[in-house]
């Protein structure tokens, strides 16, 4: 039977959903951002900083503790700005009409990629901020892989090879952007499992596999996409395009649901 509407050729349909699956990425990311700044920065201007640990966090602001304390309050404001700088780079009419923007924005990426990571690891394994062994190495493995993607982003940019230079810096921002996905990812497994009575804890199976699954399916699905670019089968890009169209609405729903449930409730 004919379709009741005509398809797309075959590339168009895999830009036009990678496109679409952006749209939904962007304006969960921005709620997260939104709720980053909305929750610390109010006590963080008026100085009240114990006002910080009134949300459950892993360790939080301790008094007298101001390494520690410190470097907690730097990881969040430049998880903050890494969010927001990441999907900027993205925007093709960015890239094409201010390349400057982009090189600039593209420094600030990861320079505060870096310094988020390695914060991070501060507080993971010198402060010992764990949930649990399994997210442990979980988020310690997505770190050492933006360190290494970022790495070879900056210096595939320096050589002034770009199609190399797009594939490493597409995976540092997903990889950047793995906490994000941890975070919907949790919310869409919540919205699974809660019907059935199955209960979440930091180190079981549903947790710890979510965990996983936040850094490497977004590689995953970046390297289809990079294979379904080059293809030239239809059927392979038609394939990857009707993926990425369920990721959209999967990332839509999570990002909703974490909204919701996760960063509304807590400002
Ligand atoms: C580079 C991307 C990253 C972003 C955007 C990011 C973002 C965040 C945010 C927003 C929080 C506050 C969470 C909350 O209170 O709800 C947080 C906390 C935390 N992050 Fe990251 N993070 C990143 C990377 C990492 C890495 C690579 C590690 C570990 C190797 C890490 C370890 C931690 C820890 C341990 C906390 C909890 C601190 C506490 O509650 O006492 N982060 N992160």
């Amino acid at each position: 039977m004919p379709l009741p509407f005509r398809l797309p050729a075959a590339p168009r349909a895999l830009s036009y959903s990678a496109a679409t699956w952006l749209v939904t990425a962007t304006l969960g990311q921005w709620a997260f951002v939104a709720f980053i700044l909305a929750f610390h920065l109010p006590p963080t201007l008026q100085g009240d900083f114990l006002a910080l640990n009134n949300k459950p966090h892993i360790t939080g602001w301790v008094p007298g503790d101001w390494l520690g304390s410190g470097q907690l309050l730097a990881h969040v404001f430049v998880a903050a700005a890494v969010t927001f700088a990441g999907i900027i780079q993205l925007v093709p009419s960015v890239r094409q009409r201010w390349p400057a923007l982009h090189r600039w924005n593209g420094r600030l990426f990861m320079v505060t990629a870096l310094v988020a990571t390695l914060t991070g690891f501060y507080l993971t394994w010198i402060r010992g901020s764990q949930l649990g062994t399994g997210s442990t190495v979980s988020i310690s493995l997505n770190g050492a892989l933006i360190l290494i993607f970022v790495g070879l982003a900056w210096r595939s940019a320096l050589a002034r090879d770009f199609v190399t230079h797009r594939r490493h810096a597409l995976r540092a921002w997903l990889l950047v952007n793995g906490v994000w996905f941890l975070r919907i990812g949790i919310m869409l497994a919540g919205l699974a499992l809660a019907p059935l009575g199955v209960e979440m804890s930091y180190d079981g199976g549903v947790f710890v596999g979510v965990s996983f699954l936040s850094w490497l399916l977004p590689l995953g699905m970046v390297e289809l996409y990079f294979r379904a670019e080059r293809s030239g089968s239809s059927r392979v890009q038609y394939a990857v395009a009707g993926l990425l169209m369920v990721m959209a609405l999967m990332t839509l729903a999570g990002s909703l649901a974490a909204a919701v449930f996760m960063w509304w409730p807590r400002l």
